[in-house]
């Protein structure tokens, strides 16, 4: 597990961008060859999904030959209400670059037999050969999509009843009104996203500085969800300056010095390339 520690949200944005444009670059896919992306919702990946976008207005980055799975969905909202996943993915991202509709998974949370829909989702990862970059936010809560404090670390696809502290956070997407916002949500399991390549997790603000401290420097454990990527063999957690309140000074020294070994080995490559390997 590496910790890249940034300036600001914006800066994790742009970072975050340019790591699928290379890790997609790198792959070279076409016909045939998908990479294969996972994707979360929420306000943290708003400014990746904008710069990939204008990576692909640019002309420098195609979503051709990309399958892409999202992390959940809420149960029983329609796909046109303007705070279903749906409704998000298509009109932050979907709609601005050249993906195959086809190729876009999002869980249905209106389907008939909703075990079986999360079976199907499984189903359909393991046919497009696996996930090559996850990439997920947090809650303050240290949930990793809709896997609540106690969730199974080794939890697969499946319906989630939401935990209070969600609907609480969530309500300020439904007139905060309480009663408004869905009980209860497909979402893929902690063990779903283990079982990709990499990982990408995306934490930012003050109000997730817990969630980052638990993650990193304590055990593995089911009350914080995220914390059981520190047993991932290719998880990146990308976070600004601010979600490193709770951190521990030598925790966050070690993280930098590290970043800064990194940027004199790689002071020779292009500019472009700089900030991404890692
Ligand atoms: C979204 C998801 C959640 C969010 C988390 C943080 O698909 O799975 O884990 O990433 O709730 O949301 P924001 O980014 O709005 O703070």
């Amino acid at each position: 597990m590496r910790l890249i520690i940034l300036e600001d949200a914006s800066v994790v944005a742009d970072w975050a961008a340019q790591f699928v444009l290379q890790r997609i670059t790198q792959f070279a896919p076409g016909p045939g060859r998908h990479f294969v992306l996972g994707l979360p919702t929420g306000g943290t990946p708003l400014g990746m999904y904008r710069k990939l976008v204008q990576f692909h207005k640019e002309g420098r980055l195609s979503f051709k030959y990309v399958t892409t799975f999202n992390m959940d969905e809420y149960v029983g909202l329609p796909r046109e209400h303007p705070e279903s996943y749906h409704y998000y993915m298509w009109n932050e991202f979907f709609k601005h670059v050249d993906i195959d509709p086809n190729n876009a998974h999002v869980l249905d949370g209106n389907a008939p037999d909703l075990a079986a829909e999360c079976r199907r989702f499984e189903d359909l990862i393991q046919q497009a050969g696996g996930v090559h970059l996850f990439i997920g936010g947090i809650g303050p809560d240290g949930h990793i999509a809709f896997n609540e404090p106690g969730s199974s670390l080794v939890s697969r696809t499946r319906v989630k009843t939401l935990a209070y502290d969600t609907l609480d956070a969530n309500k300020r997407f439904f007139g905060n009104d309480m009663s408004k916002v869905p009980r209860q949500a497909l979402t893929v399991g902690v063990g779903t996203v283990m079982d990709a390549k990499e990982v990408m997790i995306l934490i930012t603000g003050v109000h997730k500085a817990l969630a980052l401290a638990k993650a990193v420097e304590e055990g593995v454990n089911h009350m914080w969800t995220v914390s059981a990527f520190q047993q991932h063999p290719q998880a990146l957690f990308i976070c600004d300056e601010d979600a490193t309140l709770e951190l521990r000074v030598k925790t966050v020294k070690y993280f930098k010095a590290l970043s800064e070994e990194h940027q004199k080995m790689i002071a020779d490559r292009p500019v472009d390339e700089q900030r991404l390997v890692h």
